[in-house]
């Protein structure tokens, strides 16, 4: 008899050991989802819930005020890519995501012609609210969410970021330069001692009104796919 259990038992445990006895022992339910989610690191995830809680309750903001919803951002925290646009329009505004209008299509086909996707690259704007009547941000505006952009890069920590648009790149590089003089080129910035590389480029809703600007920008998604092998 006590042979025969000792048999099962060792059993037992060689087939504990051979299909992951950490699995079985452990009572805790298995989380099938979160296999098909990007492997979000638990810190990012606390650190860009706390970012959009504060930016949530920001106030005396008119930006915040006129909008009808907070737009953080899109695409997977994960990557090594970051992409920062001005702030959302009405479309955006609606949905609560970047770049879901008309800019945001074409800049889901520029993506797509170097093989990146949503799922592949991080987007944000430089402000979170919809400015009214699709102005630019002011100055002010500007300079009141540039720390939570600061910090939202710190989360994210990219290799590169592509800055779409002056606004973008003004915020970033802080300078007062236009696109054409800045694109085409690499700019090495340091955030939370991160060094990252910046490209500049047109931003989609200009190449929506001046298409013969597209092969510019196609020179500088090149540049960008070649700097991602590195990484
Ligand atoms: N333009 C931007 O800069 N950002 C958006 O999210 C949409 C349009």
């Amino acid at each position: 008899m006590s042979k025969n259990i000792n048999i099962k038992l060792t059993k037992l445990v060689k087939y504990y050991s051979l299909i992951n006895h950490n699995l079985i022992l452990n009572n805790k339910s298995i989380n099938r989802y979160n296999k098909m989610q990007p492997d979000i690191q638990k810190n990012i995830a606390k650190g860009l819930k706390k970012l959009r809680e504060e930016i949530n309750d920001i106030k005396d903001c008119k930006l915040k005020e006129n909008a009808s919803n907070l737009v953080f951002s899109d695409g997977n925290p994960n990557s090594k890519i970051m992409i920062i646009g001005e702030g959302p329009g009405a479309n955006e505004d609606k949905e609560g995501l970047p770049f879901v209008g008309r800019a945001g299509q074409l800049l889901d086909k520029m993506l797509h012609a170097i093989n990146l996707n949503r799922e592949k690259v991080y987007i944000t704007n430089v402000v979170n609210y919809r400015p009214p009547e699709n102005r630019k941000p002011s100055e002010k505006e500007v300079e009141r969410y540039l720390p939570y952009l600061k910090r939202h890069i710190g989360i994210i920590k990219p290799n590169i970021i592509l800055l779409l648009g002056s606004t973008a790149m003004n915020a970033i590089l802080g300078n007062t330069d236009v696109i054409s003089k800045m694109r085409g080129k690499w700019h090495e910035i340091e955030i939370n001692k991160l060094k990252i590389y910046c490209m500049v480029s047109f931003h989609p809703a200009y190449l929506l009104r001046q298409p013969d600007q597209k092969k510019f920008s196609w020179i500088d998604l090149k540049m960008i796919r070649e700097k991602l092998k590195k990484f």
